[in-house]
């Protein structure tokens, strides 16, 4: 009887598989934010440096997440071609995570240590100059370009506020720490310490 007035009516049927599909969806999720594996740092890890931090910001405003993830799934293909699979506690510091599942471009999640920083920046100026094949983009602005240092602080200030743990020493060096620092080197410094808490690079 309850059945058929459930089968008829579009309205509470709708309510009624919401409510199912949810708590599926919860009973997957919910106990994620309880596990240490999703909600502890990886062991040894860091939170970015300052020249970092901007370089981090860089990598956003130049749209670098656009063609390349930062996740490299637990399937054999990827942990070949790409290294050790990503683990959650790896971005516990990073807000927004950047993980990303469009790949125009490789997998940047362990990219920290395997070119030089010379490399990095030929391959920036130039994609074409090192990978002759290469369709990415050149950002030959950011050799010019050097970092705003004026907010640096408070992006430092708010990121602890948010459960980074930055000292007060961290926050009040900030701003001496990018000063006269060029885009180019806050974005490479900030590739090369991609995954290596896990890499040991
Ligand atoms: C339009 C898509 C696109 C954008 C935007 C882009 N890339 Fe790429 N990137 C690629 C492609 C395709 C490759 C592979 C060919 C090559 O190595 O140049 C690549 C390769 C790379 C590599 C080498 C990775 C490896 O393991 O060999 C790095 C590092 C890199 N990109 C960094 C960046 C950064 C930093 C930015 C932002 C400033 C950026 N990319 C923006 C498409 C893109």
């Amino acid at each position: 009887m309850n059945h058929e007035k459930v089968e008829k009516n579009v309205g509470l049927m709708a309510i009624l598989i919401a409510v199912a599909i949810s708590f599926g969806g919860l009973v997957e999720i919910i106990p994620l934010f309880f596990l240490d594996d999703t909600t502890k740092p990886t062991p040894g890890l860091k939170p970015l440096t300052a020249v970092q931090l901007e370089g981090r910001d860089i990598y956003i405003r130049e749209g670098c997440h656009t063609c390349h993830s930062q996740m490299i799934r637990p399937l054999r293909a990827e942990v070949e071609r790409y290294g050790e699979y990503s683990q959650a506690g790896e971005s516990v510091y990073n807000r927004p995570f950047l993980w990303g599942s469009k790949r125009t471009g490789p997998d940047l999640a362990r990219v920290g240590g395997r070119y030089s920083d010379e490399w990095h920046k030929s391959h920036l100026y130039d994609p074409r100059s090192v990978v002759p094949e290469s369709n990415m983009p050149g950002f030959t602005w950011l050799f010019k370009a050097e970092i705003d240092s004026n907010k640096t602080a408070q992006k430092l200030r708010t990121l602890k506020r948010l459960g980074v743990p930055y000292t007060d020493e961290d926050i009040a060096s900030a701003a001496s720490e990018v000063e006269g620092v060029k885009e180019i080197d806050a974005l490479v410094d900030y590739l090369q310490n991609l995954g290596t808490v896990v890499t040991g690079r």
